[in-house]
């Protein structure tokens, strides 16, 4: 067996190691933290350096495998993974906290990506189109990066991976994916399928360990050629530094402060549903999650008793027991963010109508809990409306016109996603004209996207890319344009025209 029960390694060059300097970190469950996951590789630079050389190794032969060929190896990946679906997703629930059908949904997302990567074996698409010249043919082909290093957060500790790791190598990347230190075993999970199914050595490295040591090192490696990260918009800033220094090409999908709209003629209790879901499921732990609801004020004292009255009812607890609607947060640190932005959604003078507190008596006293909380007389200029919390807390604020609900949205720093419910056709067409946000949902929450359409958010979102959906080829090739000339003489491109 390459790993022993509970002590995990690296994947490098092809095979199981230790980091060098043998240091380790533990990974421990949230809903009870006398449950220890696993005992993983802290590595470091050097760890990163031979994962960089790996992959560059394998990359010649890697980049001339027949993107089918390459293909077939991720339907074999997504086939695996549908097997495996409930025995990972019980791992992600004790390795990260979120309840088991929520689990199950993000193995699902993952199997979804694998094979929508790997149909796209047969397309990989370019353009043809004429010449300005007589006898001269031109087309566009997409050609791989080369190595690259993938970043991934905890709250998707399948999906996301999956999100970087299959296009990555169905464009004939070579890679290293760096997982949160938060959830290094779903990572190993995914990888060990990638070895069982024959990716040949040093296509895929895996490193564990923390941001500030081997992740730093792997951005700052000059055989890196791409970094793809998913996380925090202060880490994102530090990472477009390092790449923009030395032109590196560098995708980031950063955080949002994502708002649900309800307008005075929408289907109340819909709207109540997709709140609850968009706030409250991963625990608000998601990019995607609803932390604003703006309400139209002639319907607002009637949507804010049944969301609180179904609030109240949500349970709180381990992920892994049936009937849990919220998990434990994902860590010590993260819960007194959490808290800390409830004291200081109190100060500034929001109204506290529900939770506000961690969670530590009973069942909860071995995790990380906290109540799903809820503030209302939420002005926009408030922090809490403000920053990314990334926890169960939602603000309510109230507007008189569709006008003045979009203007409130768009008052942010962040435009990943966002939602109208509304019967209305005029009203739900003008919100998907004025909303700046990557995506937005009519009628559904904040949450839920799918595999084939791209995500990604405007301003401090993201950097402009698109990860899914076929967009996400923009990040993982570079384009080159071709020019074949067959009239046997030199042809003068803008001269010859004339
Ligand atoms: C994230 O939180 O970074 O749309 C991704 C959703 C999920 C993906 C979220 N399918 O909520």
């Amino acid at each position: 067996m390459p790993q022993r029960k509970n002590k995990f390694k690296n994947f490098i060059n092809g095979k199981w190691v230790e980091a060098f300097s043998r240091k380790t970190f533990e990974d421990r469950n949230p809903a009870d933290t006398e449950d220890l996951v696993g005992i993983f590789p802290r590595s470091q630079k050097e760890d990163a350096g031979e994962a960089v050389k790996a992959a560059r190794e394998a990359f010649d032969s890697w980049r001339k495998t027949p993107p089918p060929k390459r293909g077939e190896f991720l339907f074999e990946v997504g086939r695996i993974l549908l097997q495996r679906k409930e025995d990972i997703a019980h791992l992600m629930t004790r390795e990260m906290g979120k309840p088991l059908k929520e689990s199950r949904g993000d193995v699902q997302e993952g199997i979804d990506t694998a094979f929508y990567a790997a149909g796209e074996g047969r397309r990989l698409l370019g353009e043809t189109t004429p010449s300005e010249l007589p006898n001269k043919f031109c087309l566009s082909i997409r050609i791989p990066v080369g190595v690259c290093a993938l970043i991934s957060p905890w709250n998707f500790p399948i999906a996301i991976p999956c999100w970087k790791l299959f296009p990555a190598l169905m464009a004939g990347n070579t890679v290293i994916l760096k997982p949160a230190e938060d959830t290094p075993a779903c990572a190993t999970k995914l990888v060990e399928i990638l070895v069982e199914v024959g990716i040949p050595k040093g296509v895929v490295n895996l490193v564990h360990g923390f941001g500030e040591e081997v992740g730093r090192a792997l951005v700052s490696h000059s055989g890196i050629d791409l970094v793809s990260f998913t996380g925090s918009a202060q880490v994102g800033k530090e990472i477009a530094t390092v790449c923009g220094k030395n032109l590196r090409r560098h995708s980031l999908e950063m955080g949002g402060k994502n708002a649900q709209i309800v307008m005075e003629d929408a289907d109340l209790n819909l709207a109540v549903e997709g709140a609850l879901w968009g706030a409250f499921s991963t625990s608000g732990q998601r990019c995607t999650a609803t932390s604003r609801l703006i309400l139209h004020r002639t319907i607002a004292k009637k949507f804010t008793e049944t969301f609180l009255k179904r609030a109240t009812r949500l349970r709180v607890g381990n992920g892994l027991r049936e009937g849990t609607d919220v998990g434990p947060l994902i860590n010590e640190q993260q819960l007194q963010r959490v808290d800390r932005y409830v004291k200081i959604g109190r100060r500034e003078g929001a109204r506290l109508l529900l939770g506000g507190k961690p969670l530590t008596k009973g069942d909860h006293r071995k995790g990380y809990f906290y109540a799903p909380t809820v503030f209302s007389e939420v002005r926009p200029s408030m922090r809490i409306a403000q920053e990314e919390i990334f926890g169960p807390v939602v603000g309510i604020l109230t507007v008189k016109n569709l006008e003045e609900a979009i203007d409130v949205v768009n008052d942010s720093y962040y435009g990943l996603s966002s939602s109208v419910y509304t019967q209305n056709v005029n009203q739900a067409f003008q919100a998907i004209q004025d909303i700046q946000a990557g995506i937005t949902y009519i009628n559904g929450p904040t949450i839920g996207a799918e595999v084939h359409l791209p995500f990604g958010g405007v301003k401090n979102s993201g950097n402009g890319h698109r990860e899914a959906g076929t967009t996400v080829y923009d990040i993982f090739t570079e384009w080159k344009s071709v020019l074949v000339d067959y009239s046997s003489k030199l042809q003068k491109a803008q001269i010859d025209t004339q």
